[in-house]
């Protein structure tokens, strides 16, 4: 049986029914094609349930946050803006599906998601065929944007976040030989182990092996034991929180106490949950700190707090809120809700002030934005660096 959000909103458990019900009424119009009352319908797909739970729902809570200020702000040209939103579970194939359904049946003007590559990858086809724009908060495989000119993403690509880590191997944890333990099932996880080790090696430095897993895995003894024997300095996980908890945890087990780390999969409050003790002095690259000083991201975490019951926003809610923030501008430069016309708005975009820095949207549609470097202390994730383009 296939759980869509529309269940869950039914049952109550969302708060994305309470963007729903504010779109009843709507204002006069303010032009645009087919001047309406209606709301303007953007769809969201995510991992709301399952595996990267984590992402969808930090994800979701992000665009939620952003589409009610849109509306109560007076919406987008006169309109409000109604997200419907759809889970995949986590699932590979599921997101075809339900991106289908939210075009076709519930004529949404615009899609916003994923967080992983590869399910961005699965609706990146669909939506480029129907002409509705596509934008991923925060995946960052290069072929998701290179599908075609309907695609877009408001983050950096792993060509540079390899880089960042390449980088912070060599200079900062000063490690010269590294083995990399890829997720072969993980479009995200393969292009990031290619571009770190390009850098890495180019600059000099060893990878005696690399080792592999698929998603879903959870024993990584094997691969474990094979990195100890190669006597490296350091790890390299491009993967997921959950998976990289437990290799953090059982590499600790087999008496390694090398540094672990990883890129912006790694984010999310489960890691330290699950990782516990293992996870200490490892570090991960992302998007976004909330220890960020700046009145753009102190703004935000007040709000998104006192919306979300105190909870502080991470990488993947800052890039969500901006993705629908920066989808709500291009409409209202389009005038028009019609997918070529906010299509050519969105590739215009340029200097758009938001929660993860200035986005402009270059000719291969995607952003370019400082990473930085976090690690974890004393059960907390810290700041450690940012590294500009
Ligand atoms: N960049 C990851 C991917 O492309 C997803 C991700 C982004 C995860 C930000 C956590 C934080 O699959």
């Amino acid at each position: 049986m296939t759980f869509s959000l529309r269940s869950s909103l039914l049952a109550g458990v969302t708060a994305g029914l309470l963007v729903l019900a504010s779109c009843s009424k709507a204002p006069a119009p303010a032009g645009g094609s087919g001047a309406s009352t209606e709301s303007i319908k953007v769809g969201e797909f995510a991992s709301l349930t399952g595996k990267e739970a984590a992402f969808g729902q930090s994800s979701h809570k992000g665009v939620v946050l952003a589409i009610e200020e849109i509306n109560t702000a007076g919406g987008v040209l006169g309109r409000k803006l109604e997200l419907v939103s759809e889970d995949n579970q986590s699932r590979p194939g599921e997101s075809a599906t339900i991106v289908k359904k939210l075009i076709s049946r519930d004529k949404v003007v615009a899609i916003l998601g994923e967080v992983a590559s590869s399910r961005s990858l699965e609706a990146a086809p669909i939506c480029q065929a129907a002409r509705i724009p596509q934008i991923s908060p925060s995946s960052t495989n290069p072929a998701v944007t290179e599908t075609g000119d309907y695609i877009f993403r408001v983050c950096f690509i792993d060509p540079f976040q390899g880089v960042v880590m390449a980088k912070f191997a060599k200079d900062t944890l000063k490690i010269r030989r590294v083995a990399v333990l890829t997720s072969v099932s993980s479009a995200y996880s393969v292009g990031l182990a290619k571009y770190f080790t390009e850098r890495f090696t180019g600059d000099g430095g060893i990878i005696p092996l690399e080792q592999k897993y698929s998603e879903g895995d959870k024993d990584f003894k094997a691969q474990l034991t094979a990195i100890k024997a190669a006597g490296v300095e350091g790890i390299f996980v491009p993967g997921y929180y959950t998976e990289a908890a437990l290799i953090c945890k059982q590499a600790r087990d087999l008496g390694l106490t090398i540094p672990l780390f990883g890129g912006d999969g790694w984010e999310a409050p489960q890691l330290i949950e699950i990782g516990g003790k293992a996870v200490e002095g490892c570090y991960y690259s992302t998007h976004y700190s909330p220890e960020n000083q700046s009145p753009a991201v102190s703004t935000f975490i007040q709000k998104f707090k006192q919306r979300w019951n105190g909870e502080v926003p991470d990488a993947m809610a800052a890039l969500s809120y901006d993705s629908a923030q920066v989808l709500a501008d291009a409409i209202k430069r389009a005038q028009s809700t019609d997918g070529p016309k906010v299509r050519d708005a969105l590739a215009a975009t340029k200097d758009f002030a938001g929660v993860t820095g200035n986005t402009t949207l270059d000719a291969k549609r995607n952003a370019t934005k400082s990473a930085v470097v976090v690690t974890i202390k004393d059960g907390v994730f810290k700041f450690v660096e940012t590294v500009a383009p």
